[in-house]
């Protein structure tokens, strides 16, 4: 992915941006847990004062000990509300942000060339747009509130026990950033692992995405046991990264516990010390103890968020990638046109996908506005791509594009497109009904609008014959339809909207010739009057255009109509006579 790595402290940055909305949230939720956090600190002294109430057989004083207990259920019973109210809070935020980062993410791909997708597996990027936005606001959020807490823990017992014998407390403060020292050790290195993890995961998820879209593919080739075997390996791999991630990781929990319990230790020593000189009570010497532990407890927790905060940063270093590619200029910027008459004029044209791989050279071509162009050539000659620079998909190098004597390039791309109707070989289908999917260009169209457009092209007849006529919800891809089906509903689409340009790039390729045909009336009908351009491989269906344009390794070999170009007995006549005879022994 073409992108710019960013450190972690700019990462962190980013994240608290995504946060910044929800700050009087993120105030609120801080607020719920110091009530929680305090209430629970209350706890020992409370224990402490009781049990000072029942020092030496028989001198209990049960009066004074049952409001303490009372009050100590109170203290319990508040301490868990606001913990909850506090969760609650936090889900609230951490599943805005996500929606956020996802929402910013999936717009930066809308956003960014199609060049972009050139160089990416696409399942990768779901995964990055997906599961590592989760593990970004789930960690970072999540995990920023138990590190609050925990601070407040600490710094609120440490208060308690200053006042109960500061030189005690001053030992307990000296011993346990042993304990932090420790975890972030550990955690330095978790960081690059959990990285590591993200990757492979990554690489699982494009692996997936590519085998479940192309399974007729894989099974044509007899490719199953290959493509398990692919997967086993990529697998074993997360395997073990993630067990290396999460062993280094888990490392910081048990070490940290144990730096802990030495301190306990110690601490319990030198309290009992004080105690038995008589410096403090037994009742204070128990609520030192439970503050003890409580003070050791939140270095635990912090050291487990700061190894998950490792694995969110990585995670969302990702996500920014994402984010942070570089987009387009946006599509409505630029000169603003309404509906072009349909003069297209090219003029020297230079472009390549890749600089060391020129592709397009010296293109030139005049079209009037209505007149039907036919693009042929072999196979990567270069026709797609003159489409993809029509469409504004890319830009060229050198040379310009005009629209009604309109430089494209000074077009809003939004209006360059709009004005042409576009039919490929792959359909796109959504899951939706009928209506909706040639409604698709134009959603506010009538019932008797889309009928009218679907009789034009003849596929009202079909559609009528579907279960449910127009409201037959199609299956994404369109699965339960023929591909010519398929291709109606397209060109059905486009006459919907009537663009005043075509481009029909290899429309028919999988449409049987019998269906071709038929089709090739509809198509007819959807061209009348219109600029066209029809890329095709069957030059069956490209005699009749005003003008055939012959493609040889990227620039335009012979033009001309069908009878002269015959005539001029060229790469034409060979391309056609190829064909003629593929015909002949069945290929047509
Ligand atoms: N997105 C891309 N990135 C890099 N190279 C590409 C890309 N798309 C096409 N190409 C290459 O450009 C050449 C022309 O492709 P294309 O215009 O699609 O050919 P066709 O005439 O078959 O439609 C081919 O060699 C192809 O491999
Ligand atoms: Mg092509």
């Amino acid at each position: 992915m073409k992108t710019n790595k960013i450190t972690r402290r700019a990462i962190l940055g980013r994240i608290v941006r995504f946060a910044a909305p929800y700050k009087f949230s993120l105030i609120f939720s801080f607020l719920l847990g110091l009530l929680s956090v305090s209430l629970s600190l209350f706890i020992p002294v409370l224990i402490g004062r009781a049990v000072d109430m029942m020092t030496g057989p028989g001198a209990v004083d049960y009066d004074g000990i049952v409001p303490i207990l009372y009050a100590i259920a109170a203290c319990a019973i508040g301490s868990a509300l606001f913990q909850w109210l506090m969760t609650a809070a936090n889900n609230r935020i951490t599943y805005n942000v996500t929606r956020d980062m996802r929402r910013t993410a999936f717009r930066t791909l809308q956003s960014v060339p199609v060049s972009f997708y050139d160089g990416v597996a696409h399942g990768g990027l779901v995964s990055r747009v997906i599961s590592d936005v989760e593990t970004v606001s789930d960690g970072v959020l999540l995990g920023t509130s138990h590190l609050f807490c925990g601070v407040v823990t600490v710094a609120a017992t440490l208060v308690f026990m200053i006042r109960l014998q500061p030189v005690v407390a001053a030992a307990v403060a000296i011993l346990t950033p042993l304990s932090l020292f420790v975890s972030r050790f550990v955690a330095s290195r978790t960081y690059g692992y959990f990285k590591e993890q993200a990757e492979v995961r990554e690489e699982e998820s494009a692996f997936s995405e590519e085998i479940i879209s192309s399974q007729k593919v894989v099974k044509a080739f007899g490719k199953e046991e290959d493509v398990k075997r692919i997967f086993r390996e990529i697998n074993a791999r997360y395997e073990k990264k993630t067990v290396r991630a999460v062993f280094f990781s888990s490392l910081v929990n048990p070490s940290t516990r144990l730096v802990n319990s030495v301190v306990y230790a110690a601490v319990a020593l030198i309290g009992a010390l004080f105690a038995v000189s008589g410096g403090i009570t037994v009742g204070a010497l128990s609520s030192f103890l439970s503050y003890a532990s409580q003070y050791t407890k939140p270095f635990n927790e912090i050291s487990g968020v700061v190894s998950e905060l490792q694995g969110a940063l990585a995670c969302a270093g990702r996500v920014f990638e994402v984010i942070d590619a570089e987009r387009e200029s946006p599509r409505s910027e630029g000169e603003r046109i309404g509906s072009v008459r349909g003069d297209v004029e090219l003029c020297h044209i230079d472009f390549s996908y890749r600089k060391d791989r020129p592709l397009l050279r010296d293109v030139t071509l005049s079209v009037r506005a209505g007149s039907h162009v036919a693009v042929v050539g072999p196979t990567g000659c270069g026709k797609t791509t003159l489409i993809n620079l029509l469409m504004r998909y890319y830009d060229p190098a050198s040379g310009r594009i005009t629209l009604d004597g309109v430089d494209v390039s000074t077009v809003a791309r939004e209006d360059v497109r709009r004005n042409f109707g576009m039919v490929l070989q792959d359909t796109w289908i959504r899951s939706a009904t009928v209506r909706e999917n040639i409604a698709l260009g134009k959603p506010d169209a009538t019932d008797d609008e889309i009928e009218r457009a679907a009789r034009a092209v003849r596929a009202h007849s079909f559609i009528t014959k579907l279960p449910d006529g127009y409201d037959t919800v199609l299956s994404e891809n369109g699965g339960s339809l023929s591909a010519g089906q398929r291709q109606l509903i397209s060109v059905a689409r486009v006459m919907l909207t009537a663009p005043p340009m075509l481009i029909l790039d290899e429309a028919t390729s999988s449409i049987d010739t019998r269906t071709e045909i038929e089709i090739s009336k509809s198509f007819e009908r959807l061209m009348e009057g219109k600029t066209a351009f029809i890329v095709a491989h069957r030059l069956s269906t490209v005699r009749d255009a005003d003008l055939i344009v012959v493609m040889r390794d990227g620039e335009i070999a012979e033009r001309g109509t069908h009878e002269e170009l015959l005539s001029e007995n060229g790469f034409y006549k060979k391309l056609y006579d190829s064909q003629w005879r593929g015909a002949e022994i069945g290929e047509g």
